[in-house]
């Protein structure tokens, strides 16, 4: 069974698919930490972004491993410097260019194949997995949202404030939701949940909910 959790940044799909995942028994992907990974590969080699070939030859050259909670680039552990704001704030490069798309998108079907799995990210229920068992949209607010992630950022050591993080989202909507390929887009199957409001453990218990009214 797939299930897959799609939605604008920080709506708290991560979190909530983990635990879901761990509730369910299902192994958890996060789809987001691939792009990250692209990008943070080659910020580091100080690839030139105006070359998009270079970075789709990057992307299908690295090994990428992304586990319940390490994620792996050619054997070294990235986990954390993939999360910080300067890779949040090139990962649009990965994320738009349809080479890197395409070869991900193999990656996550490879990773899925044959097993019980939450996959979360912004296209899975769309372009992924048009098949899956359970397509949900999670979302929030944009001051819910901004919120959120101000108050996950600050708890890891850095420094911004909420109008920063508020506009960097706003952007990244605006990019995830108007590029060609893989869209940021609710499948028109999809439940759409709305998590202003609710505490993190609600969101999973409401996740849980809808996945098991759908496999009775
Ligand atoms: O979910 P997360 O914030 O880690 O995703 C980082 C970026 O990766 C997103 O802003 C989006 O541009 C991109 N992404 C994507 N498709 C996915 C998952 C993430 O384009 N399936």
């Amino acid at each position: 069974m797939i299930i897959c959790i799609d939605g604008p940044a920080g709506a708290g799909k991560s979190s909530a698919a983990r635990a879901l995942a761990r509730r369910l028994g299902f192994r958890f992907l996060d789809t987001g930490a691939m792009y990250r990974a692209v990008a943070h590969a080659a910020l580091r080699r100080g690839l030139d972004w105006d070359e998009p070939a270079a970075l789709a030859r990057l992307a299908r050259e690295l090994s990428i491993e992304v586990g319940e909670s390490q994620v792996l680039v050619d054997g070294e552990d990235v986990t954390r410097e993939i999360r910080t704001l300067a890779v949040t704030t090139v990962t649009h490069y990965a994320a738009n260019n349809s080479a890197v798309r395409q070869h991900l998108v193999e990656l996550q079907r490879r990773e899925a194949a044959g097993g019980n799995v939450v996959t979360e990210g912004r296209d899975q229920g769309t372009v992924v997995f048009p098949h899956a068992e359970c397509k949900i949209f999670l979302t929030a607010s944009p001051a819910e949202r901004a919120h959120r992630r101000l108050i996950d950022l600050q708890r890891r050591g850095e420094s911004t404030s909420y109008d920063q993080v508020l506009a960097e989202q706003t952007q990244r909507d605006q990019r995830d939701a108007n590029r060609d390929v893989g869209p940021l887009r609710p499948a028109a199957d999809a439940i759409e949940l709305i998590t202003d409001g609710l505490q993190p453990e609600e969101v999973v218990d409401r996740l849980e909910a809808l996945v098991r009214a759908r496999m009775a």
